[in-house]
C-alpha cells in the first residue's frame, strides 16, 4: 500500500470524477485526497468513491498530503494557479487541457516545472492513443514512405471558437506527433459568413452558454495551415458543422507510398486504418482502406497511461505529453487568431507576443 503512487485530484467536476475512477482502476496507484472549492462536490465525489482526505485549499492539502502527482481538472481559467503550486512545491502534475488560458500562463506553468525538477504532463490523452502509438510505429518502419501532409480533423458540433478551446488542443496534439514543431501558421477565421473582426470577440460562455468558461474566442469557421520542419504541411478545419461528428475526430497521413487514418473516438481497439497507396486514385478506389492490427498496444485507457508516463519519466526525462508539447498543441490555436488579425499571413512560432491575441486585438481596436 506504502509503494503506491498518490494522486491528488484538484476539481472535482465532471473531468476530476474521472481521474478519480481512472486512478482507482490502476494497479499501483490510489487517490490520496480530493480538493474543490465547492463543499458539495467534494463531498459527492468523496462519498461515492470513499476517499476521506478532503480539502477546499490546494496548497494545504499539497502541504499536508505530499500527493506524488496533483491531477488538476478545473477548468482552464484555473490551471494556471494550482500547477505552479504543486511543480514549486515538487509535486508532478498531470493538467488537463487546454494548457492555460493565454500563453503567458503556459510559459509560467513549463518554467515552474523546469525550475523545480517537477514533472508536468498536460492531459490531451490521444497522445497516447493505440492508433496514435501505431501509427508513429508504422511511419518510422516507412509503411506510408515520406509523410507529406497532416491533416487534423475535428469533432464538430461547436463553433470555431469555442471548438478551438474546448477540441482543438486535442487536435493539434495529435497533428504534433507526426509533424514534430511547427515554425509558421497562416489562419483564416470567419464569423458570420464574413471574415472576423474584433467585433466578434467574445467570452466562450458568450458564444456557447453551455461549455466551459475558457476566455475570449472569436468565430464560427476557421482554417489553418502550419509548416513542419523539413516542409512537411499541417492543415485543420474547423467548419461549424452542426453535429458532433466523433467518427471524424483524429488525423490523417498523407505519404509518398501510403495513407494513414487514425481515429480518436470510438473503439480504441480498432482506430487506425491503412490505405496502400499514395494519393492518386479513383473514388471507386476508396474501399481499400484496411483496419490496421492493434492488439500488441496494450489495453490500458490513454489516460492511465498518461498517469503511468508521468510518474515512470526518469530524472531528466520529460513525460509523454509534457507540459512543452502541451504549450505548443495550444499555441497552433492561439496562432490562427495572430495569423487571423495580421491577415492571415504566416506568422512565425513560436508566438513572439505572449498575450491572448484577441485580448490585445481588442483592446487596440
Ligand atoms: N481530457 C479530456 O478529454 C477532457 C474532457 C472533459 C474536460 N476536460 C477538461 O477538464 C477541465 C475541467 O472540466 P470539467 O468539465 O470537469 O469542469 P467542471 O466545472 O465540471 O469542474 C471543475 C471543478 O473545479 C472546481 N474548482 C474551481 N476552482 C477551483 C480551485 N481553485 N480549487 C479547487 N477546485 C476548484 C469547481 O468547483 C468544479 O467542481 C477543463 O480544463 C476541461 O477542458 C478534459
Amino acid at each position: 500500500m506504502g509503494d503506491k503512487i498518490r494522486v491528488a485530484v484538484i476539481g472535482c467536476g465532471g473531468m476530476g470524477r474521472h481521474h478519480v475512477e481512472v486512478v482507482q482502476g490502476m494497479d499501483g496507484f490510489e487517490v490520496a485526497a480530493l480538493c474543490d472549492v465547492s463543499a458539495e462536490a467534494l463531498e459527492k465525489i468523496g462519498d461515492q468513491h470513499q476517499i476521506p482526505a478532503r480539502y477546499e485549499d490546494c496548497e494545504k492539502m499539497f502541504d499536508e498530503v505530499s500527493p506524488d502527482i496533483a491531477a488538476v481538472a478545473t477548468q482552464t481559467r484555473g490551471h494556471c494557479g494550482p500547477v505552479v503550486a504543486a511543480l514549486r512545491r515538487g509535486i508532478s502534475v498531470l493538467c488537463e487541457k487546454p494548457i492555460a488560458i493565454d500563453l503567458a500562463e503556459a510559459d509560467q506553468m513549463v518554467e515552474a516545472g523546469r525550475a523545480s525538477g517537477a514533472r508536468l504532463a498536460i492531459n490531451q490523452q490521444n497522445h497516447l492513443n493505440p492508433g496514435i502509438r501505431k501509427a508513429r510505429e508504422l511511419v518510422a518502419q516507412g509503411l506510408i514512405g515520406e509523410v507529406v501532409l497532416v491533416r487534423g480533423r475535428n469533432k464538430a458540433g461547436r463553433k470555431s471558437g469555442n471548438e478551438f478551446m474546448e477540441m482543438g488542443t486535442h487536435v493539434t496534439d495529435m497533428m504534433l506527433r507526426f509533424g514534430s514543431m511547427p515554425q509558421w501558421c497562416a489562419g483564416t477565421v470567419y464569423a458570420q459568413g464574413r471574415l472576423a473582426g474584433p467585433q466578434d470577440i467574445m467570452e466562450a460562455k458568450e458564444m456557447s452558454p453551455r461549455d466551459r468558461d475558457s476566455g475570449l474566442v472569436m468565430g464560427e469557421r476557421a482554417l489553418a495551415h502550419y509548416g513542419f520542419a523539413g516542409g512537411v504541411l499541417g492543415e485543420i478545419h474547423f467548419i461549424d458543422y452542426p453535429k458532433t461528428m466523433g467518427a471524424n475526430y483524429g488525423v490523417d497521413l498523407l505519404g509518398t507510398e501510403g495513407q494513414l487514418a487514425v481515429r480518436a473516438s470510438g473503439h480504441v481497439g480498432q482506430n487506425l486504418w491503412y490505405l496502400p497507396r499514395p494519393m492518386e486514385g479513383q473514388p471507386a478506389d476508396l474501399g481499400d482502406w484496411q483496419a490496421m492490427d492493434l492488439s500488441d498496444m496494450g489495453a490500458e485507457s490513454p489516460i492511465a497511461l498518461m498517469y503511468r508516463g508521468l510518474a515512470e519519466a526518469a530524472a531528466g526525462v520529460e513525460p509523454p505529453g509534457s507540459g512543452e508539447e502541451g504549450r505548443w498543441a495550444f499555441e497552433m490555436i492561439m496562432a490562427i487568431y495572430q495569423s487571423h488579425r495580421e491577415g492571415g499571413r504566416r506568422v512565425e512560432l513560436p508566438l513572439a507576443d505572449r498575450r491572448h491575441p484577441l485580448e490585445t486585438w481588442r483592446a487596440q481596436g
